[in-house]
């Protein structure tokens, strides 16, 4: 807790007195702020992405201002989300999926103090994979334990890469027992979804991502069952961010 804080006086706590008459005490935002400075560096989050905030996510497009409206809704509500207790952006790349789910996980460290852990997922396989070389210190479960413990996991870039027999267990395992104990996720995912079994190719195509195989193909469907009860899905469309806006600025520059 912050000792100058205006809003409680650096107590901890905000006492309001309700209509009623009763007076109520909720712990105040500043009591998080340094919990969440502290596991904010240790959530893993690629310094790329530092300028990522959900104030900072322009509302270009109407699927843009959809998915902000999504967002801030669900940050509001979480944990008490009886449905939908993860969300799932896909669609394009460049198109700001992993500015969102960070967004979003570091509003929720620092109002209410959420233990959050961010992965991209070929880096976690590669991570699992490291553990297996026979001079390994890591072992796998020093891994896991983290992940499983975490109240947000992101999971970025899912189905990124080649997915192997192994990788696809990895990836089930860890779904699986986050699905298992209604804990959250957020997964970003430019695979085509896959809605339509094998010959996903057509409507669910994403642009810019040719032949490439669909999330279904690739995590199999009992897993694709569980993200469909598990999650919101929210496709965001519109131009590589990349490309065109930040080009553009540093073309101007
Ligand atoms: N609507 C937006 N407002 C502000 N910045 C954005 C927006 N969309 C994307 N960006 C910025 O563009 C860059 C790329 O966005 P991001 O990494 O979130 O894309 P992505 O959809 O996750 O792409 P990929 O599928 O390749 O991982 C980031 O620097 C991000 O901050
Ligand atoms: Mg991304
Ligand atoms: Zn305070």
């Amino acid at each position: 807790m912050a000792p100058d804080c205006p809003d409680c006086g650096g107590t901890g706590f905000r006492v309001r007195s309700t209509p009623e008459g009763f007076t109520t005490a909720a712990r105040c935002d500043c009591s998080y702020r340094e919990q969440a400075a502290r596991m904010l560096k240790s959530a893993r989050i690629p310094p790329r992405y530092d300028h990522c905030l959900l104030e900072t996510f322009e509302g270009q497009e109407d699927s843009h201002r959809e998915a902000i409206q999504i967002a801030g809704d669900w940050v509001e509500r979480w944990p008490d989300l009886e449905f939908n207790h993860s969300l799932l952006f896909h669609g394009s790349p460049g198109i700001g999926k992993t500015h969102l789910a960070i967004g979003i996980i570091r509003q929720l460290a620092g109002q209410k103090g959420a233990r959050v852990l961010f992965y991209e997922q070929r880096a976690l396989l590669k991570k699992l994979q490291g553990t297996f070389d026979p001079g390994s210190a890591i072992r796998e479960s020093h891994i896991l334990a983290p992940i499983q413990a975490a109240d947000i996991l992101v999971l970025d870039d899912l189905g990124a890469g080649r997915t192997s027999e192994w990788a696809r267990d990895v990836l089930h395992e860890i779904i699986t027992h986050r699905y298992d104990h209604r804990k959250s996720m957020i997964i970003t995912t430019n695979c085509a979804l896959g809605e339509d079994d094998d010959e996903d190719a057509g409507d669910n195509a994403v642009p810019g991502v040719l032949g490439s195989l669909s999330l279904r193909q690739r995590l199999g469907d009992a897993l694709m069952s569980r993200l469909y009860e598990m999650c919101r899905f929210v496709r965001l469309e519109g131009d590589d961010y990349r490309k065109g806006v930040i080009n553009q600025r540093i073309r101007r520059a």
